[in-house]
Order: structure tokens, then sequence, then C-alpha cells
């Protein structure tokens, strides 16, 4: 029997060991997905090792620290710096980003289109890279000037609040935890309203809600779509990497786990 678990604070409400022991069951894989609640990220490899884990994701705060404990990252989570999957090879630790191709799956963005990304942290660094992957042009657009700077590295075009891009983006992105547990707009809402009228498309990350961004989006008639399908895609991809198997059937029945939560719980 192989153990592999969710490591993070707060971990309580993961949704991840409901989505990964579903198709475990389904599949008759001998192994059982857990959480560990891990306050100081400086003991995840120690928690890993201790617990004999066959592999784990690593969520809030610890995608950076799980980068750095990584014995093996590939070039392009090099360039995101974080990591949310551990894959155990021998005694090495190889460190995976399922988030930035998890977007790229749900995400309907066609090449030749353009993105507007409303954020600039850890999970604007996903989406950022993997949109530099396909060759898509975009913008990122944060309230305070910090955390730009990695995205000017990659040649990214930044702006802030009071100088935001006078053009038009086919997809709108909201990286940012506004609407997640308030009411708020990741953006002033002339500027954000302006935006979604000539969009083709809305994208938040955040699942499980209607947020006031979604919300918005759809008052304007523009396809709003919330973060499941990047949930889910970034957990079969995670799955494929501990088990192997065909990411979209497995996407396919994390889905289904979503749904009957009750059962699985
Ligand atoms: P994550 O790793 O989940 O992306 P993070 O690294 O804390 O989380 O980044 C949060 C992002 O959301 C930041 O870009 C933050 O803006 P600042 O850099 O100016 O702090 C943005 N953010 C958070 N709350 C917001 C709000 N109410 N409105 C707009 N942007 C917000």
């Amino acid at each position: 029997m192989k153990l592999l678990a969710v490591l993070g604070d707060p971990i309580a409400h993961s949704l991840s060991p409901l989505m990964h022991n579903y198709v475990y069951q389904k599949n008759a894989i001998e192994a059982i997905y857990t959480r560990i609640k891990i306050a100081d990220g400086k003991r995840l490899r120690e928690v890993f090792e201790a617990n004999d884990l066959y592999g784990a994701n690593i969520t809030i705060p610890h995608k950076e620290e799980a980068f750095r404990l990584a014995d093996e990252v590939s070039q392009t989570v090099e360039k995101i710096g974080a990591v949310n999957t551990w894959v155990k090879n021998g005694d090495r630790i190889i460190g995976h980003n399922t988030d930035a191709e998890g977007f790229m799956s749900a995400a309907a963005i066609k090449s030749g289109e353009t993105a507007l990304v409303l954020g600039a942290g850890g999970a604007a660094r996903a989406v950022a890279i993997a949109l530099l992957e396909r060759g898509i042009d975009f913008a990122v657009l944060n309230r305070t000037a910090d955390r730009l700077a990695f995205f000017e590295r990659y040649g990214a075009k930044v702006f802030l609040w009071e100088n935001p891009p006078n053009e038009r983006f086919d997809l709108i992105i909201n990286t940012t935890s506004a609407g997640l547990k308030d009411d708020s707009l990741p953006l002033e809402i002339n500027a954000l309203e302006n935006y979604l009228k000539n969009a083709k498309g809305a994208f938040d990350l955040i699942y499980g809600k209607k947020t006031p961004f979604l919300r918005l989006a759809e008052t304007l008639g523009v396809k709003a779509q919330d973060g499941e399908n990047m949930l889910v895609f970034q957990g079969a991809i995670a799955h494929s990497l501990f088990f192997g198997g065909d990411r979209t059937q497995i996407a396919q029945d994390m889905k289904t786990a979503l749904r009957f939560p009750a059962l699985w719980r």
C-alpha cells in the first residue's frame, strides 16, 4: 500500500484527497492519499521521508520551499520557481509544477490570442510561464510594484493600477485572491468593465464559488470560467506523474468526485 499526501497549511479543506482517492478506488490502485498540515516549510522533506511518502502535492504557503528542497526540476519549473508536486525517484525528489500545465489544459485560449493577467503572486507566475511557453502574448497588471520584476525578467509587459494598458485582450485572467473570502474585484470596476467588454472570455483561478469578477463578466455577456477545470487538470497531471494513466479520463473522474463529496470525504 502506497501513501501519498498533500502538504500545506491550512490543509483541512483541501479537495485533493477526495479527488485522488476516488481515482485509486476506481482503478484499483493500492494507495491512500491523505493530508498533512505542515506549518514550517523547512520540515517538508523531513515529513515526506519520515512518512515514506510515494508522492506528494505541496500547496500554500510552501510551493517555493518545495522548489528549493527538490533535488531536480525541469527547465519550466526552474523559471516558475515554485513546485506543487514531488515524485520520488530512488532517494531523489523530482519537483514538478502541474499548475502551469493545468491552467493551459483548462483555459480557452488559442495561439494568436492575447491575455491580461491580474495579479503578480505565485499563481500568476505559473500562469505567465505557461502562456510564455505557448507563445501567447500577455500583460501583467498588479496593484503594487514589488512583485513585477519576476515578469519583466521574462520580457512580459507589466503595468500598475494607476497606469493600466490601453488595449484590448482576448482573455482576462484573475490570479488574485480578490473575491475568495470577500466581495472585492481584482481591479477598479471601470477599468475592469472596459477590459471585460472587449474580451472573449474571463477566467478565475478561484473555484467553488462565483466570484464578483465572474459575476461581472457574465453580466457583461462575457464567457466566464472558474478554476474547477484547472484544479482537476493539475490533479490529473499529478496523478499521471505518480501512477501514469490517461490525463483526460482522470480529470473527468476527479470532476465526478468533486460532484459527490459526501461519499468520499
Ligand atoms: P498566490 O501565491 O496564491 O498567487 P500571493 O503570492 O499572495 O498568492 O499573491 C496574491 C496576488 O493577489 C498579489 O498580486 C496581490 O497583489 P499585491 O502584489 O499588490 O499584494 C493580489 N491581490 C490580493 N488581494 C487583492 C485584491 N483585493 N485586489 C487586487 N489584488 C489583490
